[in-house]
């Protein structure tokens, strides 16, 4: 544990920043480790006095993966899924969502047909996490990703089509893309939570 010393406020706000990093560091890929290695080194000598660039992990590291044939197959038979957010300040919010569609090896888009603290999550903390689980195989994978929220485009107005085909009832507020950054085993036994994309 770092020694914290200098006036209280500025030693308050770097205890913060270390406990902040420190929370970052035990659910962080090794992609966002070397993110947090470069942006720690922002400070200058007493580490009070440069301000550091904020912490924008998925957006700054851009990484995305494809979904192998398995894994897209239970993600396709998969009818809803817990879609988990969180707010800037870390509060947590999980809403199971239907309007769901793989458009492509790593890109996910979601309907937002009624979504309030979800919507509001995802405007100031642009990250997701879902899961699928087939009853079937038994297999489970968990999915994060980086969001962009779109209300207009080409992109917009056919999954708007889409949704409103089904039924007129659905408002297709906006389109969530989500870009699948890792993938993860949630299957019950010796490989649960391991990172397999
Ligand atoms: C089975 C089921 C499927 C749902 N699918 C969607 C969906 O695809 N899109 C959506 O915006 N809301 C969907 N909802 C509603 C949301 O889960 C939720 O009510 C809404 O996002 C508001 O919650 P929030 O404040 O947590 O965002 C669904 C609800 C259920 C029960």
């Amino acid at each position: 544990m770092p020694r914290i010393s200098g006036p209280a406020g500025a030693g308050g706000k770097l205890l913060r920043r270390y406990q902040f990093t420190a929370k970052r560091l035990v659910t962080a890929t090794p992609a966002e480790l070397l993110y947090i290695d470069s942006a720690d080194n922002h400070t200058t000598g007493n580490g009070f006095g440069a301000s550091p660039r904020p912490f924008r992990f998925q957006e700054e590291v851009n990484r995305m993966v494809a979904l192998s044939n398995e894994i897209k197959e239970i993600f396709t038979k998969t009818k809803v899924m817990p879609m988990a957010t969180a707010s800037k300040s870390g509060v947590p919010n999980v809403a199971p969502m239907a309007s769901i569609q793989l458009v492509a090896d790593d890109t996910v888009w979601i309907m937002d047909n009624y979504m309030q603290k979800s919507l509001e999550n995802l405007k100031e903390n642009p990250v997701v996490a879902l899961y699928f689980y087939d009853q079937e195989s038994k297999r489970c994978f968990q999915i994060k990703g980086a969001t962009e929220v779109k209300t207009s485009g080409p992109d917009y107005e056919r999954f708007r089509d889409q949704v409103k085909a089904k039924s007129d009832k659905y408002p297709a507020k906006s389109l969530i893309i989500i870009k699948i950054s890792d993938v993860f085993e949630c299957t019950p036994g010796k490989e649960a939570g391991k990172k397999v994309l």
